[in-house]
């Protein structure tokens, strides 16, 4: 018995070595199979080892491995010679269903930004940008934010070189824009902005900002007030109402920041605003005089507003997004939801 099960499994080899050494390339998985998978010759012979003699199944089992060794070895190596595709075995499975190609789409706040600059665009802003890296003289001088008042403090600053900064506001932007174009300008900048601000919730050190500009002569503060109304219809629908509220911005005069009615409770008070009704959307104002006379504009001759509003919070508002870290962490699985 023992004897007999030894030449079986030498006559395996035997013949399994002319197969694997003859078998076309398209034919070596199926050959493994047959002679060492589950149900393949090897295991047939092997069943009968039971029937032995508990000393010899040792030597019989050593010699059932010595032979699926050398024979999975020359089938790897044949597998090898035929190269990857050939040992895959035939690749066209038409039962296969399609793959579905990965689309991409655009991140949420860029959708918003969009969408904000194009209703501007509609009102006669053009869209353009300016340089991350700004000067000192930029980002806070030339908007009437001296470098010793505490409105530069309001932005926790990231400095690049001796008065180089990376920009703590898209403002800077107004003034390059004037420098360069006589009036009437108009203008919308979108931007990233940069603060040492810690993450948490509603804060993240880079960030979005769009900022706004309209000067002419004449432009009056209901000029404002009326964009403003325009731009918060057509973003937030018809029925959001509109609030301007008294604040303090060195490069405006006067200031206001803007509510909008809130987007989840339509108004009446819930936990998104506070109970309030309300949520703010922007920073604005007249334009300062004094930045009018620092960029080369006659302030006697010139008036205009400025706004700045955050995207990335407009979009949180929009889809109730608790956290604006998920804005920032690029999860797939959150950033499909807006494709
Ligand atoms: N630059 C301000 C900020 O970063 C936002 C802002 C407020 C921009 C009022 C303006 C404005 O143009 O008029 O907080």
């Amino acid at each position: 018995m023992k004897a007999d099960l030894i030449a079986q499994l030498q006559g395996l080899e035997e013949e399994g070595t002319v197969a694997v050494q003859e078998a076309p390339p398209e034919s070596l998985e199926g050959l493994r199979v047959e002679l060492l998978g589950r149900k393949g010759r090897l295991t047939g012979i092997l069943r009968h080892v039971v029937q032995l003699a508990p000393e010899d199944r040792p030597v019989v089992g050593a010699e059932a491995n010595r032979v699926k060794q050398a024979l999975s070895e020359l089938l790897d190596a044949r597998a090898a010679e035929a190269g990857p595709a050939e040992a895959l075995g035939p690749l066209e499975d038409l039962t296969l269903p399609g793959r579905r190609r990965w689309r991409g789409g655009l991140h949420p706040v860029t959708q918003t930004v969009n969408e904000i600059c194009d209703i501007f665009r509609d009102l006669g802003f053009s869209r353009v940008s300016g340089p991350e890296a700004e000067t000192l003289d930029y980002n806070f001088t030339k908007l009437n934010i001296p470098l010793d008042h505490p409105a530069a403090d309001m932005h926790d600053t990231f400095f690049l070189n001796e008065g180089v900064v990376l920009r703590t506001h898209t403002s800077p932007v107004q003034a390059r824009t004037m420098e360069r174009c006589a009036p009437p300008v108009r203008v919308v900048v979108p931007g990233m902005c940069y603060r040492r601000d810690a993450w948490d919730a509603s804060h993240a050190p880079a960030f979005e900002q769009i900022e706004g500009l309209a000067v002419d002569e004449g432009i009056s503060f209901v000029d404002f007030r009326a964009t403003i109304d325009e731009f918060v219809r057509r973003f937030f629908g018809p029925a959001t109402r509109t609030r301007f509220r008294p604040s303090y911005f060195p490069f405006t005069e006067p200031s206001a920041e803007v509510d909008v009615s809130c987007q989840i409770c339509g108004g009446s008070g819930c936990s998104a605003c506070k109970g309030t009704g309300w949520m703010e959307i922007m920073g604005a104002g007249m334009v300062h005089p004094k930045v009018f006379a620092n960029v080369g504009y006659d302030p006697e001759r010139y008036t205009g507003f400025a706004f700045g509003m955050g995207p990335a919070r407009i979009t949180m508002l929009r889809h109730r997004i608790p956290d604006i870290r998920l804005l920032y962490e690029n999860d797939m699985r959150f950033l499909e939801q807006f494709a």
